[in-house]
């Protein structure tokens, strides 16, 4: 008998405590429902400069994982667009470049923002040439859904090296703001190295060593034909983008600080963007396991980069590491004195 009720008992406080559990759950996405149904601020104030006085509401993560993610997938009807005032904007800022330089950390944490949408794909329209033909609808419709109020952001790193990108730009809006995320010259090419060796191992290819490639055999010099070399001399790529653009409209990201200490770099990004400052160190949280920060939207949803961020570079021999930092010291110099940020590279 008594054994029956203490069984009676066990499972009446299972029941009661799952339905706590559920409750608590439910109010924390019943939360995040009620935000999202409603425009997040006023047009004014979030490109006028008027920081603070917009209000943006902290529901990040709802708004972005419930609703819009599921227009993103295609799971809405048209009748729930245009319930929801949603449309698909064309970027009011373009992460440019440059390739390895962390431009999808960049992209990811901006996305922690509640006034920013992200496009998750690469879209390659300006420096694909049979993309661009398609035309700029054909790219707007490339991009998520947001309130009016908010702001899309796209990254494709293969923007800052390609010739035609930069008059492409300006032909659709000569005032965008552009973000470009640096890192060592050096460090950004063996990044670069490193992503196409994982290509080749992964089809059982072989590949030259780095040294090999980066340092030209008959001269002993730097190979400046190599294309991981001439992606990191970062100020003559930016000197074909400022015959369009003003420096005013360019902002350099530090991207190994942003491996090391995000949130100080994003919030520089916040202040070019005129956007009120909303990502705070609660969305950054250092893993271990990875060896990088990740990104906490809230108290049940956080995400890291994939594995393919972040990979273990091959040794290269100090000797050419150090011939190819003699090699960038003036370019870099260049590109502090142009940008007026200095990032003290060896
Ligand atoms: P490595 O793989 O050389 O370490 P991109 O997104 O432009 O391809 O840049 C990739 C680089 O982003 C990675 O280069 C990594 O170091 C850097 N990165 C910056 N912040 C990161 C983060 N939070 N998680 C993973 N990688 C990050």
């Amino acid at each position: 008998m008594l054994f029956k009720q203490q069984a009676w008992l066990r499972q009446k406080l299972l029941v009661l405590g799952s339905l706590a559990v559920g409750s608590l759950l439910y109010l924390v996405a019943r939360v995040g429902s009620l935000d999202r149904l409603q425009p997040i601020c006023p047009v004014e104030g979030r490109f006028s400069g008027a920081r603070g006085q917009a209000e943006f509401p902290l529901r990040a993560l709802q708004f972005k994982r419930g609703l819009l993610h599921e227009f993103r997938k295609g799971n809405a009807s048209k009748e729930q667009v245009r319930l929801h005032d949603l449309v698909q904007q064309l970027p009011k800022a373009i992460i440019i470049g440059v390739r390895k330089g962390g431009t999808r950390a960049l992209l990811e944490m901006l996305n922690l923002h509640p006034a920013v949408v992200k496009a998750s794909q690469e879209i390659h329209f300006f420096d694909n040439d049979e993309n661009y033909a398609k035309g700029i609808e054909w790219y707007r419709k490339k991009m998520p859904f947001s309130y009016p109020q908010q702001i899309t952001i796209e990254k494709s790193p293969a923007y800052f090296i390609t010739e035609e990108v930069p008059e492409r730009i300006y032909k659709m809006n000569s005032s965008i703001k552009l973000l470009i995320i640096v890192r060592e010259p050096t460090t950004r090419a063996i990044s670069d190295y490193t992503q196409v060796l994982e290509g080749k191992e992964r089809k059982n290819k072989t590949y030259y060593k780095f040294e090999k490639l980066a340092i030209d055999s008959n001269t002993c010099e730097v190979n400046t034909k190599y294309k991981a070399v001439r992606t990191s001399i970062y100020t003559k790529h930016l000197e074909r983008w400022l015959k369009y653009f003003p420096i005013e409209q360019f902002h350099v990201v530090d991207g190994d600080r942003l491996i090391t200490e995000p949130l100080p770099e994003l919030q520089l990004v916040e202040k070019f963007l005129n956007l009120p400052p909303r990502i705070s160190q609660y969305n950054l949280y250092f893993n271990a396991t990875r060896g990088f920060y990740c990104l906490r939207f809230n108290i049940i949803f956080n995400k890291c980069l994939a594995g393919s961020k972040g990979r273990i570079h091959p040794e290269v021999d100090p000797s050419v590491i150090t011939k190819l930092r003699k090699f960038f010291h003036p370019f870099n110099q260049k590109f502090y004195q142009i940008t007026g940020r200095t990032l003290n590279w060896p």
